[in-house]
């Protein structure tokens, strides 16, 4: 028999979804507007990571992969986040520059889904966001291969400790394989939980360079 914990709580637990509701009425015209009322709002409720979005890629193989990373920027532009240019998500993204995220701030019964190509940030934005970091996070940035295999936490703590001697007595340089990424949305989902499952969907589309609003079926 195989023990995977509790499977029938799995299936029965249901959260009921008694929120007021969304009318389109009540969004702006603009969606990076909307996320920000939300993000404000779900900021203020003290949800834990309100900046994180789970961002989703493809590999060479078209096979969909998926991560969550922390916004740093929100603007007319797009969302920016920062990571290793070596890494996993950012070889999936110069090969094939387009993702999805998806920020789920469930305390308030919330979801909203963003689909759009993905562009490297300028040199100065990296440098920029990367000298306002703490120095640990900025060591780190060096030290870590990220996505690479480990023989063990040993060996990456040493690497730390190799950096943290290099760096000694000086500032941090950003290192050329860490910066950023800005997805900048073509289409956007709006999803507030409502009673027995009759949620509220709304999405936004470009069409003629307006933001096109449709109430979806949940
Ligand atoms: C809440 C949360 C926030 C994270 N934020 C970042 C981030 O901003 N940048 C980053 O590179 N990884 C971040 N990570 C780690 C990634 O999820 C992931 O493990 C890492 O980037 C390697 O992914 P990859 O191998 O697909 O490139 C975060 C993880 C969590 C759980």
């Amino acid at each position: 028999m195989e023990n995977y914990g509790d499977r029938a709580r799995i299936r029965e637990w249901r959260v009921q979804y008694e929120t007021a509701g969304l009318e389109l009425a009540d969004l702006a015209l603009d969606p990076m507007q909307q996320w920000h009322v939300w993000h404000t709002e779900a900021f203020d409720a003290g949800i834990g990571e309100p900046n994180a979005m789970v961002l989703s890629t493809v590999d060479l193989h078209g096979v969909p992969d998926a991560r969550a990373v922390l916004v740093r920027d929100a603007d007319r532009f797009g969302f920016t986040f920062f990571t290793n240019y070596e890494s996993v998500k950012s070889h999936q993204l110069s090969a094939r520059p387009a993702a999805a995220a998806t920020f789920a701030w469930l305390d308030l019964h919330r979801q909203v889904r963003v689909r759009g190509s993905v562009e490297r940030v300028s040199e100065h934005e990296s440098d920029e966001y990367f000298a306002s970091r703490p120095r640990p996070s900025q060591v780190g940035a060096w030290a870590s291969p990220q996505s690479e295999v480990l023989r063990d936490r040993h060996e990456l703590m040493e690497l730390v400790v190799e950096y943290e001697k290099r760096f000694a007595g000086q500032a941090v340089p950003r290192p050329a394989h860490w910066g950023g990424w800005r997805l900048v949305p073509h289409e956007w989902e709006f999803w507030q939980g409502r009673p027995s499952r009759l949620h509220d969907r709304f999405r936004y589309r470009l069409v003629d360079d307006e933001w096109r609003i449709d109430r979806l079926a949940p």
